[in-house]
């Protein structure tokens, strides 16, 4: 709870700071659309097999639709951003770390389940995956997502971004419902794949504010 908390209030000064700097603003943007980009991407490339739902394929949708939302809304930042304004790390705030955030997440949870699930076949092993990853980054989106429409809100920004949210908190509902179904000890496993993430996400956050932090005009070479 205490980090939790800690997260928080670093969340709430980091984005305020972004939200202040266009340049900025425009690369967090796109550090998101980024993120909803590769989440979208990892559901096609996890082999699921027989676990594809309609559930699933409505979140591989609806992340890259959130993807696209984030991209488009760059241009109520700067109206002259340039179409093919790319994921390239020099567009985006902490890329590298973005991306290792994420790439990161997915190993240590497989590698977890793993342990647990030694005689499971592979299809199970990775719709297993697919779930914790998915509800661990839900609910850390959930919690970034939240503050930073109070913050849009506050700094009287154009930018809304509540109907994500809400398609969030449905993910994460859906994806709990399924990680109680198809895991009977989840809460055991929850708890400790949370620290897991916990850690890492403040690993990322420190990357993110020493970028925000350390670049007047947001170029930096901190990725
Ligand atoms: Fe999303
Ligand atoms: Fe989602």
């Amino acid at each position: 709870m205490q980090k939790r908390n800690e997260h928080i209030r670093r969340i709430e000064i980091l984005l305020e700071e972004i939200i202040k700097k266009p340049a900025l603003h425009v690369k967090w943007l796109n550090t998101l659309s980024y993120l909803e980009h590769m989440g979208a991407k990892k559901i096609h490339k996890a082999n699921l097999g027989l676990y594809i739902n309609e559930r699933i394929l409505s979140h591989a949708c609806e992340e890259a639709r959130h993807a696209y939302f984030y991209k488009k809304s760059i241009r109520k930042i700067d109206p002259n951003i340039p179409e093919d304004f790319n994921y390239s790390y020099i567009n985006l705030i902490a890329g590298f770390s973005s991306f290792k955030y994420f790439q990161q997440l997915d190993l240590e949870v497989l590698k977890y389940l793993k342990n647990f699930f030694k005689d499971s076949n592979k299809s199970f092993l990775s719709f297993l995956c697919y779930l914790y990853v998915t509800y661990l980054i839900e609910e850390r989106a959930d919690m970034v997502f939240n503050i930073y429409q109070e913050r849009l809100e506050k700094l009287q920004n154009p930018i809304n971004i509540t109907s994500v949210i809400k398609e969030e908190e449905k993910h994460l509902k859906e994806i709990f419902d399924m990680i109680q179904k198809f895991d009977p000890k989840y809460d055991q496993h929850l708890m400790e794949l949370s620290n897991l993430e916990t850690n890492l996400f403040d690993w990322y956050l420190n990357r993110l504010e020493k970028v925000v932090f350390r670049s007047s005009e947001g170029l930096t070479t901190v990725h």
